[in-house]
């Protein structure tokens, strides 16, 4: 009942100057739920806009360059991202894994250039569908973990199995709990960090996932887009939060 909760947006292709009301119509709930961290990561092009208007929002990168600068059209560097406004950049989504052949080796060589930039890599791990019937994903979980976090440095882990993504399934409470505890294991020579669980999270059912101890918050796609989803979503994480902190 201690520790804050960071509820995470990830609005992918969508989004034009048209939906920045959104951090207008999400102010009440993030007023009245001050233990809950809320982040958004809107397309590039909005993260300037966007910052305008976030207030005490976070905002995010959906993804950058591993190289600083260079022949490499259409790609944006950690520094851009940072300078247009940003704190933290999601690093290695599946769809990113799956639409640009991203391996663990890039998702690293990623997440280290947004360290040097000075911004906050969300990293995402997730098993396929596959790997689940099959009963390797902690498995496949464990080797992404291995191959794609950088040594050191700050750093927030997203688990996120594929099959629950987009898909209005999720994975067991009880599912959740057990993956969550195996990154924590994995991760228990090193500092603290916050692992947060995304796939299909929405109003109805963000309490029973947010109430699980390892879990430190959501990285929520499709209802992170209305205002109102998210808004419920927010002031469920704000029950498991201590108000005075
Ligand atoms: P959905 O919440 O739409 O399943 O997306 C999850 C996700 O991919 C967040 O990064």
């Amino acid at each position: 009942m201690q520790r804050r909760k960071l509820i995470a947006g990830n609005w992918k292709m969508n989004g034009t100057g048209q939906s920045l009301g959104f951090f207008d119509e999400i102010r009440q709930a993030s007023e009245a739920n001050p233990g809950v961290d809320i982040l958004i990561a809107p397309p590039a092009t909005l993260i300037h806009r966007a910052a305008a208007r976030a207030g005490r929002v976070l905002l995010a990168g959906q993804d950058c360059h591993a190289q600083t600068s260079g022949a490499h059209t259409g790609d944006l560097s950690a520094d851009m991202i940072r300078e247009a406004g940003a704190s933290h950049v999601i690093i290695g989504h599946s769809e990113r894994r799956a639409d640009h052949g991203e391996t663990s080796e890039t998702v690293r060589a990623k997440a280290l250039a947004a360290q040097a930039a000075g911004l906050i890599p969300i990293i995402c791990v997730g098993e396929s569908e596959d790997d689940r019937r099959a009963g390797r994903e902690q498995a496949i979980v464990g080797d992404q973990l291995e191959h794609s976090l950088p040594a050191e440095g700050e750093f927030i882990i997203a688990y996120e199995p594929v099959w629950a993504i987009g898909t209005g399934l999720t994975a067991s409470e009880s599912d959740i709990a057990s993956m969550h505890a195996f990154i924590r294991g994995q991760l228990a020579n090193g500092p603290a960090r916050l692992v947060l669980y995304g796939g299909s999270v929405k109003p109805g059912n963000a309490a029973g996932i947010l109430q699980l101890a390892d879990v430190d918050g959501a990285l929520v796609g499709g209802a992170s887009l209305k205002a109102s989803d998210f808004s419920a979503i927010i002031s469920a994480a704000g029950k498991f939060v201590n108000h005075a902190e």
